[in-house]
């Protein structure tokens, strides 16, 4: 059996790592323009590095909860029959053991360079503008993708979602696309489709069944459920 899992920020929310949408998330504090956009960049970059430095700095103060733990099981049995979609840009998953896991909108932990479109693992703070260990240059950005730009890994992603027998997509508003047009993907495909989430998506009604609660007991209770 092939299991395509969607993740989104519900899923470490339990750790500590805020949400985006929910009454206490980043978009509450935040303009999405100002701080998610390439144009919001380009006008004021030092406020973008610092939004995206002080979330890679908070992530050493997180850890991952009984959900991330879960997927990692899930992987230990289903092998490469498993692949983890992440729309997160935290680590969480691979510090609870995943290692099959496709960040679609990048990583905290790493930066891209605008000169030479190299990526590189980063752990420091990108606001003092330090030079690309590749070229040289001190044009590194958050690697992470913001709107109006291409997610990573679409063609491996779409491949997964054809052979794809249970599509499952946990702690996702399914506010944003292409992700939230996954689960129709998978269902032409001809998979299941199953949604785990605190309360129901914007597009629930897409799913063939719905779970509804925190994902740190959600995802152990389903992960025991399949491998019964
Ligand atoms: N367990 C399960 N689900 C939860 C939990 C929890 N403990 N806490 C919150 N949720 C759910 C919320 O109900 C909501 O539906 O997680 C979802 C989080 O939604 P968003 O904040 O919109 O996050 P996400 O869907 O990941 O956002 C998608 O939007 O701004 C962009 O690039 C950003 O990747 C992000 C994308």
């Amino acid at each position: 059996m092939n299991v395509v899992v969607l993740t989104g920020a519900g899923i470490s929310a339990e750790s500590g790592v805020p949400t985006f949408r929910d009454a206490d998330g980043l978009w509450e504090g935040h303009r999405v323009e100002d701080v998610a956009t390439p144009e919001g960049y380009d006008l004021q970059p030092s406020v973008v590095h610092r939004f995206y430095d002080e979330r890679r700095a908070s992530l050493s103060r997180v850890e991952p909860n009984a959900a991330h733990r879960a997927l990692a099981r899930l992987e230990d049995q289903l092998g490469d029959r498993l692949l983890v979609v992440t729309q997160n840009i935290d680590d969480l998953h691979e510090r609870g053991g995943s290692t099959r896991v496709l960040h679609m909108h990048g990583e905290l932990r790493s930066a891209l360079c605008r000169a030479c479109r190299g990526r590189t693992p980063w752990e420091h703070d990108l606001a003092d503008y330090p030079p690309c260990p590749r070229c040289g240059v001190s044009e590194l950005r958050p690697d992470v993708v913001w709107f109006g730009e291409i997610p990573y890994q679409m063609d491996r992603i779409q491949d997964a979602l054809d052979a794809a027998d249970l599509f499952v997509s946990i702690g996702t508003s399914g506010a944003v696309y292409p992700a939230a047009g996954f689960v129709q993907f998978a269902a032409r495909a001809g998979a299941r489709t199953l949604e785990l989430n605190l309360q129901p998506s914007a597009g629930t009604h897409l799913f063939d069944d719905a779970r509804h609660g925190p994902a740190s007991s959600l995802v152990p209770a389903w992960v025991d459920d399949l491998l019964r």
